[in-house]
């Protein structure tokens, strides 16, 4: 009898990736809503000798606890971002990093247009007014917003969701500028062949010039701390940040100072810094006025989180197998 590798999954994914591992490992799943501490994890990889891993973007995997089981052969991260796992560390041991890139790119556009419409026609200011029984008849000026059609999109990176939510700005005639922290700026052919038709400006000009600016870079030392006061201080007063990406690529203190003197309209916030936001944390004073917050959301449909869960799984089992993984971080 042969026996199967051993992997240890930091949450409890969805079953559509939970049963293709069970079928093939001796799994170990953490049971619990939060994530487990760092002494657990190395305690549980080390008892277990695991194969292989299956994290979140909650758990910090470090060089630490890649030593904790000398067969660790694979990092399965169920997300697309791996900024919580140590490339270097992991290329170091020969360990492999898989991630879930491309089946959360339309999910999270949906999500981030979603989140600026929410912010520029206030509805959740319009819900709290509802259910605190202050609709009392239809008024000419009551919770006016922004109108999106005909406004000016920025967007900081141009990757695939950055993308997504540019082909989405068409339907809403938008003018569309995009800014790359590399400085790289598309040909018309790439464009042309990504089915968007946006004009390439410096970073600057992005936050100068748009009525909403949505973000979406990865989290790098380049991009941490991206949007501090000078961005929130170029941006026009009545425009609206919207953040997809990291909480850290927004310095919080300096966006509470910019909605707090008003040096800006509105602030969304799929995301933020810390994560999770406290529910005594200063920045909520402004909300929902001028600041919408949900718990990193952008991805969590139905759908796409089961496709996550696969596409984790699958790099686990070929990790675990020495094959090669089908979606590598670490190409
Ligand atoms: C990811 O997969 O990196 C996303 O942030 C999850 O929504």
């Amino acid at each position: 009898m042969t026996n199967k590798p051993t992997v240890y999954v930091t949450r409890r994914i969805p079953s559509a990736g939970l049963e293709q591992l069970e079928r093939a490992c001796t799994v170990e799943v953490w049971p619990e809503k939060t994530p487990p501490s760092k002494d657990h994890f190395v305690e549980r990889l080390s008892a277990l000798s695991a194969d292989g891993l299956v994290c979140l973007l909650t758990d910090d995997v470090d060089a630490e606890v890649m030593d904790a089981s000398p067969d660790l052969r694979v990092i399965s991260t169920y997300s697309v971002g791996y900024d919580h796992v140590d490339l270097d560390a992991a290329a170091a041991r020969d360990i492999a990093v898989g991630h879930t890139p491309g089946v959360l790119t339309d999910t999270t556009a949906d999500f981030a247009w979603s989140l600026l419409a929410t912010c520029a026609r206030r509805t959740v200011e319009g819900q709290a007014y509802v259910r605190d029984g202050e609709w009392e008849t239809w008024q000419p000026t009551l919770l006016t917003g922004q109108d999106i059609h005909g406004s000016t999109l920025g967007l900081v990176g141009l990757g695939n969701i950055g993308t997504g939510v540019a082909k989405r700005a068409a339907g809403f005639e938008m003018n569309v500028l995009y800014s790359d922290v590399e400085r790289h700026e598309r040909t018309e052919e790439e464009l042309a062949a990504a089915g968007v038709d946006i004009t390439y400006v410096d970073q600057d000009d992005v936050f100068e010039r748009s009525d909403f600016v949505s973000l979406h870079v990865p989290l790098l030392e380049s991009t941490r701390g991206l949007v501090g006061e000078a961005e929130l201080r170029r941006m026009k007063d009545d425009a609206v940040l919207i953040n997809t990406s990291r909480g850290p690529v927004v310095d919080t203190d300096a966006l509470e100072t910019a909605l707090e003197r008003d040096w800006i309209e509105r602030a969304g916030l799929d995301v933020t810094d810390p994560e999770p936001l406290p529910a005594d944390h200063s920045i909520l004073e402004y909300a929902p006025e001028k600041l919408v917050v949900t718990p990193h959301l952008a991805s969590a449909s139905v759908q796409t989180r089961d496709k996550m869960a696969e596409m984790a799984a699958a790099n686990a089992l070929a990790g675990v197998r020495g094959e090669p993984l089908p979606n590598s971080a670490l190409d």
